[in-house]
């Protein structure tokens, strides 16, 4: 794109909230180029219907100037945001799954060794971001192995806005994934320096990273302003597994839950993300919500084992809004089985419809899948929808006649029904992908 002005026209998709979704049919999105910090980029100028805008251009005697780019009867939404996924864990996200811990063991870790190859991590990184571009995800949080070329490898192939971290694993793991505490530290303090607000300080979760580490590094993440994130309270083994074995380390002997290991070492606060927290106690909601740490809520990783989950339950989100706590989607790759965002979406609706929980509707599983990333990583001013003022980043989806679908859940249904026997081909549902304003992908 090289004009000043664009016009795209569509079917507009652009979530607020869990209750408001604007939807207009037959609309436009007017895109008006502009320098931010010596970068070109699109900024969204107008939303509205297509024959209101298209006239106001003309009256303005404008409608030369501008580059007409026609999605009739395509959905246009803003690019997804995932909270949390495992970029090094593509290859193990269709493997047996028993439980979580044994699925570590028997698939994950040995998958993750291999990235301690220079050539193969590169390569990979490179497969793995185009494809999650093609996916429509251009923001989130993810995790990266022990290695810290895998970071540098994931940074330079990523595409969007996204906090990475390589994971921290001191104790607990098999030998070729264990870093000495020095060596966990150290390598904390060289990435946080290097990548800053980019870097999530990431330790895999209270069993594999030691209490020490996690407070040390803490300290650097909060003074870097860096983000957090590791795993809570994913499952009840987990859960026991974690609490009886601080209970015997000193200083922890009174914990009362997991969540409060987190507290203990300074790993909660307003930059950090927990992913999961299916199985928390009231005392943990409370610690969580006044130390406003958010929650990364992955259905398909949670689903129940004949769905390629891991069987780890249902997440209450009525529970965690009321205790007033953030939380967004998150794909969990590989604990979750397809890349892309709307299997997430489909899960989340169907396995609440399907416990009899009301509320699970397509617009809220819109908005916590796109602005509430955004408002997770503070960046929602800029992105996460596409109000007038933020950055151009919106996928395109293939079209849907009027008569199809009349209103937004229908709409929604209608793009979820076309993949839900065949959950992979959601990674092929989306036909172009716009960042900024430019376009990364395009199907044909
Ligand atoms: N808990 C600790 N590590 C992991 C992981 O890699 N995936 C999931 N789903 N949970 C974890
Ligand atoms: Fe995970």
């Amino acid at each position: 794109m090289n004009s000043s002005r664009i016009v795209v026209l569509g079917n507009i998709v652009n979530p607020k909230s869990d209750k408001k979704c604007e939807f207009i049919r037959n609309g436009a999105l007017v895109l008006k180029a502009k320098t931010v910090k010596g970068e070109a980029q699109y900024q969204v100028e107008e939303i509205g219907k297509e024959k209101a805008i298209l006239k106001k251009l003309k009256d303005e005697k404008l409608k030369d100037g501008f580059q007409l780019i026609d999605y009739k009867d395509c959905t246009i939404m803003p690019a997804f945001f995932d909270m949390h996924f495992h970029w090094v864990q593509d290859d193990v996200r269709e493997m047996p799954k028993a439980n979580l811990l044994d699925w570590l063991d028997n698939y994950t870790f040995p998958t993750e060794k291999k990235f301690q190859n220079k050539k193969f991590s590169k390569a990979k990184s490179q497969h793995f971001f185009e494809r999650l571009t093609g996916v429509g995800t251009l923001g989130g949080a993810c995790y990266s192995s022990i290695h810290e070329h895998a970071l540098d490898d994931a940074m330079n192939a990523v595409t969007g806005d996204f906090v990475i971290g390589n994971v921290l694993m001191t104790m607990n793991s098999p030998k070729f994934l264990t870093q000495t505490k020095t060596e966990a530290i150290n390598l904390v303090k060289k990435l946080a320096a290097k990548y800053k607000t980019r870097y999530a300080l990431t330790p895999r979760f209270a069993i594999a990273t030691d209490p020490e580490t996690m407070l040390e590094t803490s300290k650097i993440a909060k003074k870097q302003k860096c983000f957090m994130q590791s795993h809570l309270c994913e499952t009840k083994n987990e859960i026991d597994f974690v609490t009886n074995m601080y209970k015997e380390k000193k200083g922890f002997e009174k914990i009362k839950s997991y969540t409060e290991i987190y507290k203990k070492v300074g790993m909660l606060g307003k930059r950090s993300i927990m992913g999961h927290g299916i199985h928390l106690q009231k005392d943990e909601l409370e610690m969580l919500s006044i130390t406003d740490t958010a929650i990364a809520h992955c259905p398909t990783s949670n689903a129940p084992i004949k769905e390629k989950g891991l069987g780890s339950g249902l997440f209450n989100f009525k529970l965690i809004e009321k205790n007033k706590i953030r939380w967004a989607l998150g794909s969990d790759i590989g604990g979750g089985p397809v890349l892309s965002m709307f299997d997430v979406i489909r899960s989340f609706v169907d396995q609440n419809k399907k416990a009899g929980v009301t509320g699970a509707t397509y617009k809220k599983a819109l908005y916590r899948s796109t602005l509430a990333g955004a408002e997770l990583l503070s960046l929602d001013k800029k992105k996460g929808n596409l109000d007038i003022g933020k950055e151009a980043n919106f996928i395109v989806l293939p079209k849907i006649k009027d008569s199809e679908a009349d209103n937004l859940e229908a709409l929604m249904e209608r793009y979820v029904n076309k993949g839900r026997k065949k959950r992979l081909s959601y990674d092929n549902l989306v036909e172009k992908v716009f960042y900024k304003g430019h376009l990364v992908f395009s199907k044909s």
